[in-house]
């Protein structure tokens, strides 16, 4: 009886210097210490023994007993003691790592020029006015005069949604909505989507225009020319050459295009400016009387300049940029460059 004491005392203090974590010294718990465990068995084969020697064994099963529930204890410290040394290994954190930096947005390149174009503008005085981009034949084109059957219509081939119904081709209808709704004098900017059928390299379904309209008595050419100079100076920097030149447009009479000089080449040509040493910027001239009497307003007595320009051909002048359909593809090596 002794001798398997000692035996599982051997065997207990063997078992216990193998374990390696606290789960299996749990079992190791309950295989000696528990109800079932190898300690209990021997207390229970004590009935088995002859009164005088039971005493004896008593006490010696009692102090296994407690030498071996001892010894768990030192193991528990010592198993807790390396599992949290083993944690703080698997967590550890190198604080000299560079830390990762998160990526900074900003506004698409289209915005920014938007807001400085809008900002030149409002800081003359204009005020921002807008309209649908689902627009009725009559503000579109009818009021602006441009008849059915006009060839001008050919110049901006139209999405229709109905007869009577399109996407409007130019922020001109703006013009006359507000000129039929509210009093003179109007000094107003109109920013907005329009839509086109083309798709090159300088031209895409959708795009942006700003629309321009002072309206008042007496109002003259020089006051557009003096307006649109300061606005071309202002984007494009102090040094900025300008120029008009004639054309046309059914709504202003007379009509003409601003250039600027080329921001490549400064002048003296090349493939952006076509040799010519300008850049157009924008279309422009006095309202034309037709258009007044389409909104109500005599020609007679009032007098007014108007102009539209394309934020898309302004941008891609400003920054160089020679594809317009960067602006739509989204991606990011190319946005980035504008943050
Ligand atoms: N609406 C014209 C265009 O889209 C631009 C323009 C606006 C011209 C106002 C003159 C006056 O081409």
């Amino acid at each position: 009886m002794k001798s398997i004491i000692e035996e599982l005392k051997d065997k207990a203090l063997k078992e216990l210097s193998g374990l390696e974590d606290l789960k299996a010294l749990r079992d190791f718990k309950v295989r000696f210490l528990g109800k079932k465990g190898e300690v209990t068995r021997l207390l229970k084969s004590m009935k088995d023994l002859s009164p005088e020697e039971r005493p004896v064994f008593g006490k010696l099963i009692n102090e296994l007993k407690a030498f071996v529930e001892a010894k768990v204890e030192e193991k528990e410290v010592e198993l807790k003691e390396l599992e949290r040394k083993r944690r703080f290994e698997k967590e550890r954190l190198d604080i000299t790592l560079p830390g990762r930096l998160p990526r900074i947005g900003g506004l698409h390149p289209l915005s920014q020029v938007l807001g400085e174009v809008v900002d030149v503008f409002k800081a003359m005085g204009f005020q921002i006015a807008e309209g649908p981009e689902i627009e009725e034949d009559f503000y579109n084109f009818e009021a602006l005069n441009i008849p059915p059957d006009h060839p001008a219509r050919d110049m901006q081939d139209t999405f229709y949604i109905s007869e009577r119904v399109l996407l409007r081709t130019h922020t001109s209808p703006v013009q006359v909505r507000i000129m039929q709704k509210y009093p003179l004098p109007i000094r107003i900017i109109a920013p907005g989507r329009v839509y086109r059928r083309d798709f090159d390299v300088s031209h895409t379904p959708m795009f942006h225009q700003v629309e321009g309209l002072l309206v008042d008595k007496k109002v003259t050419f020089a006051e557009l020319k003096g307006t649109l100079i300061e606005f071309a100076k202002r984007i494009f920097g102090a040094n900025t050459e300008v120029r008009f030149r004639p054309s046309f447009f059914p709504f202003t009479e007379p009509s003409a295009e601003m250039d600027i000089g080329c921001v490549i080449c400064k002048g003296s040509g090349c493939r952006v400016c076509k040799g010519t040493g300008w850049l157009e910027i924008l279309g422009c001239g006095m309202v034309d009387p037709e258009v007044f009497r389409s909104v109500g307003l005599d020609p007679l007595e009032v007098t007014g300049y108007a102009f539209g320009l394309g934020v898309e051909r302004i941008t891609m002048l400003k920054y160089g940029i020679d594809d317009i359909r960067l602006f739509f593809e989204n991606d990011l090596r190319f946005l980035s460059q504008f943050v």
